[in-house]
């Protein structure tokens, strides 16, 4: 498959997920690209079977969590009905913030798959389970037509 991995980050920890997810989509033998979403490679990602898209959580820590910089994640291309699967990365909390990047996603015309969230310092553990799962379920989606 053609998975493209589209990130928004700070401080480098959602990069890292996203190169740690593109390295193991890479290792699963899929041709991958991975940017930021300022620099998304429009080409690719017309052509991509599969869409992650990752940002931070931003909130006050015990509440009001939120995908961080909505704004740039809703300037970046549609996502044209493509599967899409989510990932956050956090510090102590993220309360729903999966579920409001499912509204992201959502917006931008993407077909929610599901998500997850990655505690910054634990990374990169859960990313090849998170991605396997991933990749198994988009095969199911494309076999069921
Ligand atoms: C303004 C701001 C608000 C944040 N709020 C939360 C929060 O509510 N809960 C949490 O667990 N982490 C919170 N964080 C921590 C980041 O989500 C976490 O460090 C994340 O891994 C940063 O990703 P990045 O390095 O890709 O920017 C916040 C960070 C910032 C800058």
């Amino acid at each position: 498959m053609k998975v493209a991995v589209i990130y928004e980050s700070r401080t480098g920890n959602t990069a890292r997920a996203a190169q740690m997810i593109g390295a193991a989509l890479q290792d699963l033998e899929n041709e991958v690209g991975v940017w930021p979403t300022d620099k998304v490679n429009l080409d690719f990602l017309t052509d991509a079977d599969l869409v992650f898209l990752g940002t931070w959580t931003d909130g006050l820590i015990i509440a009001g969590h939120r995908p961080g910089g909505s704004a740039h994640l809703l300037a970046m291309p549609g996502i044209w009905n493509k599967p899409t699967v989510g990932f956050v990365t956090y510090a102590f909390r993220a309360g729903k913030v999966v579920d409001k990047l499912a509204d992201v996603v959502t917006l931008l015309g993407g077909k929610w798959l599901g998500g997850r969230a990655f505690q910054r310092d634990d990374l990169p553990d859960g990313v090849a389970g998170f991605v396997i799962a991933a990749v198994d379920a988009v095969e199911g989606v494309e076999v069921s037509g």
